[in-house]
């Protein structure tokens, strides 16, 4: 069954389209990862989704309500972590998962019993009576997921959930996401613009770019669309050699990406000395080859002519900065 449904769901501010009639489904207990850049309509998206964006147009259900004409349905049935911390930090971390849930309606006892178990889900039990303020980065994450969780929701929705953080608090924070997907059975949705996070988590991705959904798949479908191995070359007259390339067989695509030329081929480690062999015929000189399997942000480029990641180093580290 589909928990998550919309119908060509449409947002304008003024004359700016921020989602541009979007279609998709997601199902219930998978993680539904929505991969795009800086200012692709995610936040946006996730707005409408949670009833507090009205859509200009087009329609979406959530948990089987519709997000304009049964907006408080929608809102008991799930969950939000915000893209912006939102924690009290004079509070502990108990203080803020109660107020939460007695918001909630919350009998003392479920929220007692409630605090224990989204507090262990996250590893956070030891923390629970410090204050907010004294938390780490990772730890303010790690309790806003358990506050989102807090009143059973069916849905959880995580905008952005590892931004700005490092390598290894954003590990554990996959890692406690997965938990609660399995432990709960909850559905997630969670939008990122780290292919990493949207590859390891999602069950099925969909890439978003300027407002538009374009395309929808697992991570291995969405890969094995761009081909089974990439060769990223840099060489002196590249588009000549482009042109050489683009007429040998086996070679199934060829673009020039970045000042690099990209191809798609199928056992690429066989197909390097002959590439390499057929610039030297035509007095091409390569500078520097490589070979790897494709990632979504070869998918994003096979897709929109762009990557993500360089458009997004300057903005990451500009929110690690906000985070502390
Ligand atoms: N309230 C608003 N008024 C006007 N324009 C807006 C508003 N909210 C978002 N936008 C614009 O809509 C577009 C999509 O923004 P949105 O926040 O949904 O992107 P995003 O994918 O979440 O980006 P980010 O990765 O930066 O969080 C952007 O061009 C943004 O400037
Ligand atoms: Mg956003």
């Amino acid at each position: 069954m589909s928990i998550i449904e919309t119908n060509n769901l449409t947002k304008k501010f003024n004359g700016l389209v921020a989602v541009n009639n979007v279609n998709f489904e997601v199902e219930e207990g998978e993680i539904f990862g929505f991969l795009g850049p800086n200012g692709a309509g995610k936040t946006t998206t996730i707005k409408m989704l949670i009833t507090l964006l009205r859509p200009t147009s087009g329609t979406a259900r959530v948990a089987g309500f519709d997000i304009v004409k049964e907006r408080n349905r929608v809102r008991e049935c799930i969950g939000v972590v915000f893209q912006e911390p939102a924690l009290d930090t004079e509070l502990t971390g108990r203080e803020n998962l109660d107020f939460h849930a007695r918001m909630y309606g919350l009998s003392r006892v479920e929220r007692e019993k409630r605090i224990v178990d989204v507090l262990q889900l996250v590893d956070l039990t030891d923390k629970a009576d410090v204050l907010v303020k004294n938390y780490s980065g990772g730890m303010k994450r790690r309790l806003e997921i358990a506050r989102g969780l807090m009143h059973y929701p069916k849905v959880l929705f995580l905008d952005e959930p590892t931004l700005g953080l490092d390598a290894q608090t954003r590990n554990a924070i996959w890692r406690y996401i997965k938990r609660l997907n399995k432990e709960e059975g909850t559905t997630i949705f969670l939008t990122t613009h780290y292919m990493e996070e949207a590859d390891y988590l999602s069950d099925r991705a969909a890439i978003i770019d300027h407002g538009r959904l374009l395309v929808v798949d697992k991570p291995e479908g969405l890969k094995n669309r761009v081909g089974k191995d990439l060769i990223n070359l840099k060489c002196s007259n590249m588009g000549n050699l482009k042109k050489i390339l683009e007429k040998e067989e086996w070679v199934e695509n060829v673009k020039i990406v970045d000042s690099s030329l990209l191809l798609s081929v199928k056992h690429g480690e066989e197909k390097i000395p002959h590439i390499i062999e057929i610039a030297q015929s035509t007095g091409i000189k390569i500078t520097s080859i490589d070979l790897h399997k494709p990632t979504l942000d070869d998918v994003f480029l096979y897709y929109t002519g762009r990557r993500i990641r360089e458009q997004e180093t300057e903005r990451t580290i500009a929110a690690r900065f906000r985070r502390h």
